[in-house]
Order: C-alpha cells, then structure tokens, then sequence
C-alpha cells in the first residue's frame, strides 16, 4: 500500500476482541505477541477473525483451521507486508534492500523462489550437511568435557556459521555482517524506529545508517563474487543466474535477495534450535528426536503468529469481514495448542506424534501453501544432523532454572537471557530438569478470562 504506517486505527471491523485503546493494544500485541495471544485473544476460540481490538479492523487474527486455509490459500487478497516499518525512503542506492522473497508479492515472489530454489534442493542440501558437521564439531557442543556455556549463544553461532558456509560461501571471518543483519532485523521492527522517523542522532538515524551499511557490504561482497567460479551456494547461484528473459541480475536485485536469506533464515533456525536443545536437555533418546523436535515447535513455534499480512481488499474470512488494509496474522501459537485436534494441549508430549495427525493447517511452524517457508528443509537438515550427533556425542544437562522467553524481530519468540547448559560423556547420570521444562510449558497456558473458565 506504499504507506509507512504500519496500522490503521480508525478501521472499523465486527470482530471480537479485548477492549481497551486500540493503538495500545496494537502496541502491547506487537511487543509480546504470545502472552497477547494466551492471556487476551485465546478466550474467543471459536471464532474466525478475532481483533487485538473489540471492533477494531487495524490488527486482526484468524482462528481455526477453515480461516487459517483459507488466507494461507489466497496470496492475492493477503499479501505479505512490504510496507509499514519495511519501507525504506525513495531515491536512495539503498532503497530496495528490503526487497527479497519474504516481501515481495504476485509476480515478483514467484520469481523469486524460483531463483533461490536450485539452493535448497536435496542435492544441495545434501552437500551443506557436511558444513554442518564440521561446524559441530568445532562447537563446544561436541565436547563432552563438563564445561558450562549459554546454549542460546553458542547455537547463534553455530547456525550463523553454518548460514554463512552453506548458503553464502563464506567463512566465520564474515559472521559480523550476519549478526549485523540479525541487528537490523531487530531495529526496524522496533516502535521507536517506525513510529519516530526523525533526526540522525535518534534510533531511527541509527537504523538508516545500518541500512546503509548492510546495502554497502552486501554490494561490495556481491561485486567481488561476480566473476569467480560457479559454486552452489546462494551467493555464487544468484550472481550467475538469469531471469527469464536471459538477463542477469543486478547488484541491487541480488543484496535484497541475500539481504532475506539471512534475515529469515538466520534467527529463525538458531531460536528453533534453542527451544529444541532445551528440551532435549530434559533427557530424551536418539529414537524420540524427530518427535521433541516437532512437540518443541508445536508448543513454542518459533515464528508464534505468522509474518504479518496486509489485506488487499474488503474480504469475507468465514462469515467476518474484514476491511482492506487491515493487518492480519494467523495464530499459529493458539492453532497449535486447539484441544480438537491436540489431547491435553498444553502438555508436552512427544509421544503424542504418534498418532495425532494434523494438517498444514493445524501444525505449521513454517507455514503452508504458495509462501511456505523456502528454507525448511536447510532448517530441518541442521536441527537433526547437529542433535543426532549431539546425543552421540554425550549427555546434555540443563543448569538454568527459570526459563522465559521475549518477542524479538518483531515475530520470533526467543529464549529471554542465557541459557546455561554442560555436556558429559555418554552414560553421565545428569540432574533431572523435567520440573525446570514443566514449569515453562506451564508459564505459557493461557490465563486470560477464558483460561480460567477453562473454556480449552
Ligand atoms: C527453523 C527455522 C525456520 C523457521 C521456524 C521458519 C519459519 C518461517 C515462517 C513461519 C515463514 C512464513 C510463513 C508465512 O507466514 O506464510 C517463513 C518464510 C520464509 N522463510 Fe523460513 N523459517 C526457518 C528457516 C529458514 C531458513 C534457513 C531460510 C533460508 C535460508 C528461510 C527462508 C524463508 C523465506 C525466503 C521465507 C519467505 C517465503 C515466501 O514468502 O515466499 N527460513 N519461514
């Protein structure tokens, strides 16, 4: 819609919802999305489209697998955004770094997962397991030795080594520019940057300059990588390519598309990890990984509502309109935990795998359909291959009591403050932490009214 605004307070929707100031609400929502959603959204189950505001249109969740469907399959009513705090100022060397697969819409996204798919194909994923490997065992996670380190850290940069190696062709001598996306992703989905677009010496002066930093490095990174040998990382891939009418792709087309590879690929997989390997930590064999894996990102999906939406016209989702220019989210925290498709929702229980079988549009950590997460399988190669040999390795004990958790990025719910953790040597008898872990999974029911009417 072009507008730097990320919402629209005054539309009007019939939607239930919390009462209260919208633009309050929108902001306490957009800080703290899972405990918005368990304490304030979770009681109106039932319903398609519920508001963060009783009748407001300007930030809305669906609810239930039929809405859920259907707005995950209609990529022309909802959009990704590519507006609000991703709208960079015009005319500048800088202005479409922004502009990558996560963002872009119609035409212009199918093209791009076109492009990046020769990355992700199971040949090339087979080729970057090996990266994988090595950056395991140089981790302190291959060293069984008893030495205690945050967990959370040091998945940071592993996946941030692995991103690199794998998708980019670069080695850890590189891993600032990574962590300097990851800082940026951060600062442009942060309220004091998107709502004060002021000044130079403000956060959003701050913000313009790693924006101009990033674009510069990238560029220079890409211009260095135009003539070398073709590889099969992202990087080389993109240089060499050409679109459909033969032409290659410009700098700038190739800085945005690297610039969102390392945007959601990076946080994403490295928090994912995190949830995963404190879970693991409470003591689970080989044979039940792909299992707690799954149970991890059920209860704690990394990604808790979805990218967010703009809705490009007035639309019916399942009985409830909902006007243009709404910014919408699917629920995937709440979808994940619905008692109609999950006994005891809020338990943790691998086994449950089993024999519960969801559809993509009950259990979707990376999404479904046309805009499914396009590097899934990357993701998932790393989650099994770094815990596979982890548990080899030797026994993971958990030494952090209090687990939390915040909103970072805007939409990835990270482990809050360090986690600590040791590795012994196989056969150690560890602490048992599963009253640590039961007493997480517990801190994230829902308590809002509906909560403790128990209407879930
Ligand atoms: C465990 C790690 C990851 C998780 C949980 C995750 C999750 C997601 C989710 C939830 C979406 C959006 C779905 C939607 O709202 O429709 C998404 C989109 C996307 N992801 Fe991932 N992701 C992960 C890793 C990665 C990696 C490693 C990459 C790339 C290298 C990547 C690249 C993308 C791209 C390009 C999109 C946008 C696709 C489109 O809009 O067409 N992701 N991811």
């Amino acid at each position: 819609m072009g507008s730097n605004r990320l919402y629209d307070a005054t539309l009007r929707a019939d939607v239930p919802g919390p009462s209260g100031s919208a633009h309050l609400n929108n902001l306490r929502f957009w800080m703290g999305q899972v405990d918005y959603s368990r304490k304030r959204l979770a009681s109106y189950g039932d319903v398609p489209v519920v508001g963060v505001t009783l009748g407001n249109g300007s930030i809305v969740a669906v609810r239930g697998s039929a809405a859920t469907k259907q707005v995950l399959g209609d990529v022309t009513t909802f959009e990704h955004l590519s507006d609000g705090p991703l709208a960079l100022p015009t005319g500048q060397p800088y202005s479409t770094l922004f502009d990558a697969t996560a963002t872009l819409n119609g035409r212009r996204n199918v093209r791009s997962r076109k492009l990046l798919l020769p990355i992700m194909h199971r040949s090339a994923i087979h080729s970057y397991e090996k990266i994988v490997i090595r950056n395991f065992e140089r981790s302190p996670f291959a060293r069984p030795t008893g030495e205690t380190f945050d967990l959370v850290a040091e998945l940071d940069r592993l996946t941030n080594a692995n991103m690199l190696a794998c998708l980019i062709g670069l080695g850890d001598a590189e891993a600032e520019l990574s962590e300097r996306v990851t800082q940026l992703l951060v600062a442009t989905m942060d309220p004091r940057v998107f709502l004060f677009r002021f000044g130079r010496r403000t956060p959003y002066g701050r913000w313009l300059r790693l924006v101009e930093s990033v674009h510069r490095d990238l560029s220079a990174l890409i211009d260095a990588n135009r003539d070398a040998e073709p590889r099969v990382d992202a990087l080389s891939i993109l240089c060499h390519a050409t679109d459909e009418d033969g032409r290659r792709l410009s700098t700038d087309e190739i800085v945005g598309e690297l610039h969102g590879m390392l945007a959601s690929g990076y946080l994403t997989t490295s928090v994912t990890m995190a949830w995963a390997m404190i879970a693991l930590a409470g003591g689970h064999a080989q044979d039940e990984l792909d299992s707690v894996i799954k149970e991890t990102q059920r209860l704690m999906p990394t990604v808790p509502m979805s990218l967010p939406r703009r809705v490009m016209r007035d639309v019916d989702i399942q009985g409830t309109w909902v006007p243009r220019g709404a910014l919408l989210f699917l629920s995937t925290y709440l979808e994940h935990r619905n008692p109609k498709v999950y006994d005891r929702p809020h338990e943790f229980d691998p086994t449950r795998w089993a024999t519960v079988k969801p559809t993509p549009f009950e259990f979707f950590p990376y999404g479904a359909g046309a805009r499914r997460c396009l590097g899934a399988a990357f993701a998932e190669m790393q989650l099994r291959t770094t815990f596979e040999l982890l548990l080899q390795t030797g026994v993971p004990e958990l030494l952090s009591t209090n687990l939390r958790h915040h909103m970072t990025g805007g939409v990835v719910a990270a482990p809050r403050g360090p986690v600590m953790m040791r590795m012994h040597p196989p056969g150690t008898a560890v602490r048992d932490s599963s009253a640590v872990l039961e007493r997480f999974w517990r801190s994230l029911r829902r308590d809002g009214p509906g909560g403790r009417r128990g209407r879930s």
